[in-house]
């Protein structure tokens, strides 16, 4: 018996290292849990020793404080062995790169931006080892998300519709536009493998959404079958109606009892050229944290629950990934029908 899976993601761990401008200088911490995936952590620490750089592969307890299973859901809530856990927490800070291979990653605990703060860069990895490679960031992928934040940063208003009867307007002053690029070279700064995407985190929103047959419900990791109507207000969801998939976004929202399971949360657009949609279709649950959905060129990416930047904590985190919307910023239109600007 021989296990190459490790070896055999080397060259991509070792990129990816690259494109976080990894030097020979600085220290990486490799972070697991014991659910985590062995070959990742033997890739990650075997590509921090190509790029010369001193390495620590930290495993701590499983476990997160959030109330649903975790199977990958996005909802980033940390590790428990974490929070609790001020030694952990100095060494994620003194290190100038943490390769998180954890199950859940730590983007809506709070500890994270104190160990972001410190100057550390953390880079999150948990898709499949071929949805990593597949969808390997280039570096040119960064301008053009940042191209994204700058529209979203000198404009007032973001317009969502669809064929489907999507329309939504959403007020964009105070909404702090973000992007992820798959690679987290800056100092303080946390990125996803894989994503390309610009987002923002809007208060006030006001219309309708309407998901379409084959739009993906995340965490959930399933395909909407018959149309779902939402009316929101405020950033609210005030009503939804429709078929089965309706129903089951109503259970999850009483089911949650927290107070922001309504509320909308961040929204954006994906840039990921080399997504594949059915991705979600492909692969088992646990497999999978759905960042072909997520990031998918063209897609609207909405989302429910925790919101930082009104500082909304909360569990009840959905994101919804939609095709075939249009978007524009003050006018300017970045996707069409389901395609990226340019790209129709
Ligand atoms: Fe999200």
């Amino acid at each position: 018996m021989f296990d190459l899976s490790s070896v055999d993601l080397l060259d991509a761990f070792t990129r990816e290292l690259q494109l976080c401008k990894l030097t020979s200088t600085e220290h990486v911490v490799v972070l697991s849990e014991p659910g985590s995936r062995g070959d990742y952590v033997a890739a990650a620490f075997g590509a921090a020793k190509a790029c010369g750089a001193h390495v620590i592969a930290a495993t701590v307890p499983g476990g997160t404080p959030a109330p649903m299973p975790s199977t990958h859901t996005g909802a980033g809530p940390g590790l428990t062995s974490v929070l609790n856990d001020t030694t952990a927490q100095e060494l994620l800070k003194s290190a100038d790169l943490v390769v998180d291979l954890t199950r859940e990653g730590f983007i809506h605990a709070p500890v994270q931006q104190e160990i972001l703060k410190a100057g550390t860069r953390i880079i999150f990895v948990c898709d499949a080892p071929d949805v990593l490679i597949r969808n390997l960031p280039k570096e040119e992928d960064k301008a053009q998300v940042l191209q994204g934040v700058d529209l979203l940063k000198r404009s007032s208003v973001m317009r969502v519709t669809s064929k489907a009867g999507t329309d939504l307007t959403v007020r964009l002053s105070g909404s702090h536009p973000e992007f992820q690029c798959g690679f987290a070279d800056d100092p303080g700064r946390w990125d996803h493998w894989p994503s390309t995407m610009v987002l923002c985190w809007p208060e006030i929103s006001d219309g309708r959404i309407v998901l379409a047959e084959g739009d993906i419900l995340l965490p959930f990791k399933e395909y909407v079958r018959t149309p779902v109507t939402l009316e929101i207000s405020g950033g609210h969801i005030e009503k939804v109606t429709g078929g089965a998939e309706a129903e089951l976004l109503n259970t999850f929202f009483d089911d949650a009892r927290d107070e922001w399971a309504r509320s909308l949360s961040h929204m954006g657009w994906g840039l990921m050229r080399t997504a594949d949609w059915f991705a979600t279709a492909m692969y088992g649950k646990d497999e999978l944290m759905g960042m072909d959905a997520r990031a998918f060129a063209g897609n609207f990416l909405w989302s429910t629950g925790p919101h930082p930047v009104l500082g909304r904590e909360s569990y009840a985190h959905l994101d919804i990934a939609m095709r075939g919307c249009s978007v524009s910023v003050d006018g300017t239109d970045t996707v069409v029908n389901g395609k990226l600007a340019g790209d129709e």
